[in-house]
């Protein structure tokens, strides 16, 4: 297992800490930017949105993101089962993956898909909130 996570994070390893810091942190923005733009685009039923850099690069770019969050967390000794706050963070991220699914893949109608952004918005206000303050929310 701890074999499987160092080869992992090897290249991100090499990076100086505040440089995987601030790549985290861009990486972030971008997940989010392209997810209100595919929002955007799927209310206005567009054709871009079948463009294929937007069909990879999401996936990309939340994989990056959540490989340079674990190599942070390595590089800080920060441990999910012991920093509730991280684990908290982790699961977020998956209901903000799961809400962001549904709204661009699941929800059927408009009103649906406005419902599933908003959830989305508000896993993405959760986890800045727990990224900044590092204090659990509802594990504690
Ligand atoms: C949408 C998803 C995410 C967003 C918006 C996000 C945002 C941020 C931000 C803004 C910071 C800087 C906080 C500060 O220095 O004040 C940060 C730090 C950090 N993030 Fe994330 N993050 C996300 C996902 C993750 C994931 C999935 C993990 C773990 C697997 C993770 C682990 C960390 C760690 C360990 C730090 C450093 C904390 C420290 O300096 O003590 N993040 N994140």
């Amino acid at each position: 297992m701890h074999k499987q996570l160092d080869k992992l994070i090897e290249p991100f390893a090499q990076i100086k800490g505040i440089t995987l810091k601030h790549l985290h942190i861009t990486l972030a923005v971008l997940s989010i930017s392209l997810f209100t733009y595919r929002f955007i685009l799927t209310l206005m039923a567009s054709k871009n949105l079948d463009r294929k850099w937007l069909k990879i690069s999401p996936h990309v770019i939340d994989t990056f993101l959540l490989i340079a969050g674990i190599s942070l967390a390595v590089k800080l000794h920060l441990n999910p089962m012991e920093q509730m706050w991280l684990a908290e963070k982790i699961l977020a991220l998956f209901a903000y993956i799961f809400t962001g699914y549904y709204t661009l893949k699941l929800a059927r109608n408009r009103p649906m898909q406005i419902l599933g952004f908003l959830g989305a918005m508000g896993w993405v206000m959760l986890i800045v909130r727990l990224a900044i303050t590092r204090e659990a929310m509802f594990f504690s």
